[in-house]
């Protein structure tokens, strides 16, 4: 579960993020658009805290997969049972109203506490990020190895992984051997590889054909539904989360616009995305 209220990102002058407030279930899977400098890569950013917002908190849930994660954790990322003062397994939270599970304010986190908790997060960035001195299957393994599996093991997930994006024969190659899809397919299989609980997946669609766009679209919704987190898709083009999304939220100059069903949203009875919808199509 991810939880933001009031998020507010300035930019020097530019309000990136004005008042966002999002609650993500997990098991859903939110398709984050609107046109170009709305705001969506600065939300995706500021939800794993690789942006730190003005105002407003970030809260994630206290850990459905905590046992996943510590069979990937490093040994010095574990808590020091002789520190009382160590969170770093990220479980630690308030429960205000004493009712629902604790929830975790990475607002409030250190550093140090804040990457143990990122962890938890899988994020393929826009312009992709990848090593170029890797191979395909070093890039994908590396993510395994930082979290602390044995070399071999992260291998063989890693083939595994490779082989689910469709990108087997060319475990060996490099990034630039690649085409623009496959480089794509590869970020993303880097950013799911460990089972994120978190995914923020930030427009995996630039630049591709409708088939291969829906090719990826199915891909995340499948990876989504093996691990039954909370899955964001940012995109400037909605249509390929038509199929897959369960819930479209529109930013318009970083504030939410609209927040509906895929098939609501296609049908544009609201002002603002009727407005998106017919900046999108003609483009
Ligand atoms: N690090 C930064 N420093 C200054 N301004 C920034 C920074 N990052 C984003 N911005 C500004 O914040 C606004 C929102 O940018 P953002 O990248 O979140 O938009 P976006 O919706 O992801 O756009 P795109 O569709 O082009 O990827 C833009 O006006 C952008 O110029
Ligand atoms: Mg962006």
């Amino acid at each position: 579960m991810i939880d933001a209220e009031h998020l507010t990102v300035q930019f020097g002058e530019r309000r990136a993020l004005d008042d966002v407030s999002l609650h993500v279930e997990p098991g859903e899977l939110v398709g984050i658009v609107g046109v170009a400098a709305s705001g969506k890569t600065t939300l995706l950013k500021t939800l794993c805290l690789l942006v730190r917002p003005d105002q407003g908190r970030v809260r994630i849930g206290a850990g459905a997969s905590a046992s996943s994660m510590a069979m990937l954790r490093r040994p010095s990322d574990q808590t020091d049972p002789s520190d009382p003062t160590d969170r770093s397994d990220g479980i630690a939270g308030d429960a205000p109203d004493g009712s629902a599970a604790p929830l975790l304010d990475l607002t409030t986190l250190s550093a140090r506490d804040l990457a143990a908790v990122r962890a938890r997060f899988g994020f393929s960035f826009q312009n992709l990020a990848l090593f170029d001195q890797l191979t395909a299957e070093e890039n994908v393994s590396f993510a395994l190895v930082r979290r602390g599996m044995a070399d071999a093991d992260a291998r063989l997930r890693a083939r595994a992984q490779l082989k689910a994006v469709g990108l087997e024969s060319a475990a060996e190659k490099l990034p630039h051997e690649l085409s623009g899809g496959m480089r794509r397919r590869l970020a993303l299989a880097r950013a799911m590889v460990a089972r994120p609980e978190v995914g923020l997946y930030d427009d995996p669609f630039v630049g591709l054909d409708p088939v291969a766009c829906a090719r990826i679209a199915r891909f995340i919704a499948r990876e989504h539904r093996e691990v039954g987190g909370v899955t964001l898709v940012a995109a400037g083009d909605p249509a390929p989360l038509f199929a897959v999304a369960t819930r479209l939220v529109l930013l318009e100059e970083g504030s939410i616009a609209a927040d509906l069903p895929p098939d609501e949203f296609a049908r544009a009875a609201d002002p603002a995305v009727a407005r998106y919808l017919g900046r999108s199509r003609a483009a």
